[in-house]
């Protein structure tokens, strides 16, 4: 049984799919485990420290690899060089890239999406969606205090006094929770608001104020799974107004709204931007589904009148090396579901809920059936 972990090919990705923590374990499992040259380098972790652990080193790596990790979905050109049948787990992105599922049934692999994990007990271990959207919350926050020209924290001196700095998070699920407790931590005055009541009582917890439409349609705005709806007009209008209101006296706001499957909630709009102080900073966490804030752009800090809005790409990967080493836990607490460790062989139960939900592509075919083409 052999792993392969390649080199991410996206230069926007500094993560890497092992740790030497992680390589160990394989081992322990019995694979044999192959580690692209360089693939740590830029999460800080060196060939020679995956050496150590009894990793091979080599520039190729997935040709007879039945286990090939990863960050990102591999490309055409990395496919080529897979083994059919082998599996590849990674952060698929599969909402909306129906060609390059295809592209990965064609090479005949057995593609797994790290992020379509479901959200029970048994996987919490697994959870890529946490594990990473927790370390953005926390990126965000520090992300915004570099940009703020001002202390976060208030500051009695004999100079004179430095006032708190105001933080405004916009959704509180893992990254807003944590963006709150870190913007808490540097001493900010934080309120929050989200459309799931359940978030009311997280916020307050952790020392927060909760700002939200209350409203019937709120009540019910939590699914079954968790997440939360697509509002409706009407709800969305009322949440602007309560909004703009607030936003004006906010020195730095975060948003990290999101809707699974769907296109990131509109929040903030140019002219709520135009009504803040000069000198404030907005973080625009979801700016990689089509953002939370009017004006935002991906992989750039835009200037807008006085305002900041910073779309960092890949925040967790801000943090490479804590990222990668709770992603590469990830991935190994799954692997190691999919191997019999007494044969120390490959040996994956496809009706497990854990696979039959992260399974995209499997004997050249689209098999999820949330992916599946449409006959027409
Ligand atoms: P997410 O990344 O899908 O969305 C972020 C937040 O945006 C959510 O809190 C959502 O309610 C909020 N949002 C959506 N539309 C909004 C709008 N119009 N205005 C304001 N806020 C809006 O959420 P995430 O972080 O994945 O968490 C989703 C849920 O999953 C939470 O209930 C969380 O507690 C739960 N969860 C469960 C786990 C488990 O059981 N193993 C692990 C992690 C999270």
């Amino acid at each position: 049984m052999r792993v392969a972990v390649p080199r991410e090919t996206d230069a926007g990705e500094p993560r890497v799919a092992a740790t030497p923590e992680t390589v160990k374990k394989l081992k322990s499992f019995g694979a044999e485990v192959a580690i692209a040259r360089g693939a740590g380098i830029a999460s800080g972790i060196p060939d020679s420290e995956f050496e150590a652990v009894g990793a091979q080193i080599a520039d190729v790596v997935t040709k007879d690899a039945d286990i090939v990790l990863k960050v990102r979905r591999p490309a055409p050109a990395e496919l080529a060089e897979y083994k059919k049948g082998a599996l590849v787990v990674a952060i698929m992105d599969p909402y909306g890239n129906e060609a390059a599922l295809k592209q990965m049934a064609d090479a005949g692999v057995s593609a797994m999406a790290m992020e379509l994990m479901p959200r029970i007990t048994r996987a919490q271990s697994m959870d890529v969606l946490s594990s990473q959207a927790n370390l953005a919350g926390y990126r965000a926050v520090i992300d915004a205090a570099e940009e703020y020209g001002r202390a976060l924290p208030m500051m009695m001196t004999a100079a004179g006094t430095v006032p708190a700095a105001k933080v405004f998070i916009m959704g509180v699920g893992v990254a807003g929770l944590q963006a709150i407790a870190t913007a808490r931590r540097l001493g900010a005055i934080v309120t929050a608001t989200d459309v799931r009541p359940a978030t009311k009582e997280q916020v307050e917890s952790l020392g927060a104020k909760f700002l939200a439409v209350e409203d019937e349609e709120f009540k019910n705005a939590q699914t079954a799974g968790g997440y939360a709806k697509e509002m409706s007009k009407e709800y969305q209008a009322k949440q602007a107004a309560l909004v703009a209101e607030h936003i004006k006296k906010q020195d730095i706001v975060i948003t990290t709204a999101l809707i699974p499957g769907r296109p990131a909630p509109r929040l903030i709009s140019k002219e709520m931007v135009a009504s803040m102080r000069p000198g404030s900073v907005i973080i625009d966490l979801a700016v990689e589904r089509g953002g939370n804030v009017e004006g935002a752009q991906a992989n750039s800090v835009i200037q807008a009148g006085g305002v900041k809005i910073v779309g960092h790409l890949n925040v967790a990967g801000r943090l490479a090396a804590s990222a990668s080493a709770l992603y590469a836990k990830n991935l190994l607490t799954f692997v190691e579901t999919l191997i019999d460790k007494k044969e120390k062989k490959l040996a994956v139960n496809w009706d497990d809920e854990l696979v039959k939900a992260t399974l995209l592509t499997r004997d050249g075919a689209v098999v999820n059936p949330n992916f599946k083409p449409k006959t027409p």
